[in-house]
């Protein structure tokens, strides 16, 4: 069977002085949601865009909203983002007091729910709550800033949580994506699809290969196509 897969830009290495072009151009040329990478400068070395930017941004974009909470503490930010239009919101489980109350506070603001591992986290926060799960984002980066180098070390945890995910829904479970977040492009992205990822997050690999009028069609050509060729 072939797997679905899916493309999430993430505009951390979008132009920030033009957001809303921006998000609309990789909409047209094949996004299938926005990847809004949220920093604190606590949780994680640097800081970003919060609920304000998510609002501006929403009425530009047909597509979902996927929120990668890089923060602590999460629960009391939660409810803003989902007013602020976010469709998928994800946490990393260390940075959260009650990791269930979090998945569950997500749900009830109508987002769709997730945990997001650093490469050296362990993925033992999954033993409890795979059914609270609508995906899991392995980090293949150091979380903090795009740009970065993919850590191979990631390509047997994928592998692990495909299998965890796989036996979940054997057993009758609900679908979980499996979203994958750090120096994927055009040259890794097959690999990390044949690891198990269906989701990818790809920053810098999409906003450094803006086509000559300003459109992003032939890195997402390029993307789709290493998907396709990836036997996956
Ligand atoms: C890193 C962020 C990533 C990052 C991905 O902390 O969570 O989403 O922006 O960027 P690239 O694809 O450039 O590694
Ligand atoms: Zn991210």
């Amino acid at each position: 069977m072939t797997r679905a897969f899916r493309i999430a830009p993430s505009i951390l290495s979008a132009d920030f002085a033009r957001l809303g072009e921006e998000v609309r151009a990789v909409e047209a040329a094949g996004a299938d949601m926005i990847h809004f990478d949220v920093m604190d400068n606590h949780y994680v070395p640097n800081l970003t865009i919060g609920p304000l930017v998510c609002e501006a941004l929403r009425p530009h974009l047909q597509i979902p909203i996927d929120v990668h909470l890089m923060l602590s503490p999460v629960d009391r930010i939660v409810g803003d983002f989902a007013k602020a239009g976010a469709n998928l919101i994800t946490f990393h489980p260390e940075a959260s007091d009650h990791i269930d109350r979090t998945l569950q506070l997500i749900r009830d603001c109508g987002c769709r729910a997730g945990l997001v591992f650093n490469p050296a986290t362990p993925l033992f926060y999954l033993d409890h709550v795979m059914d609270k799960l609508d995906m899991v984002l392995l980090m293949s980066v150091n979380p903090g800033y795009g740009g970065q180098k993919f850590i191979p070390a990631t390509l047997p945890k994928i592998r692990a949580v495909r299998s965890r995910i796989d036996a979940h829904v054997a057993a009758g479970g609900q679908p979980i994506w499996l979203e994958v977040d750090g120096g994927v492009k055009v040259d890794n992205i097959a690999e990390v699809a044949r690891a198990g990822a269906d989701t990818f997050v790809a920053g810098s690999a999409v906003f450094s290969a803006a086509d000559p009028d300003g459109g992003y069609r032939g890195v997402f050509e390029k993307l789709r196509g290493a998907l396709a060729a990836s036997g996956v």
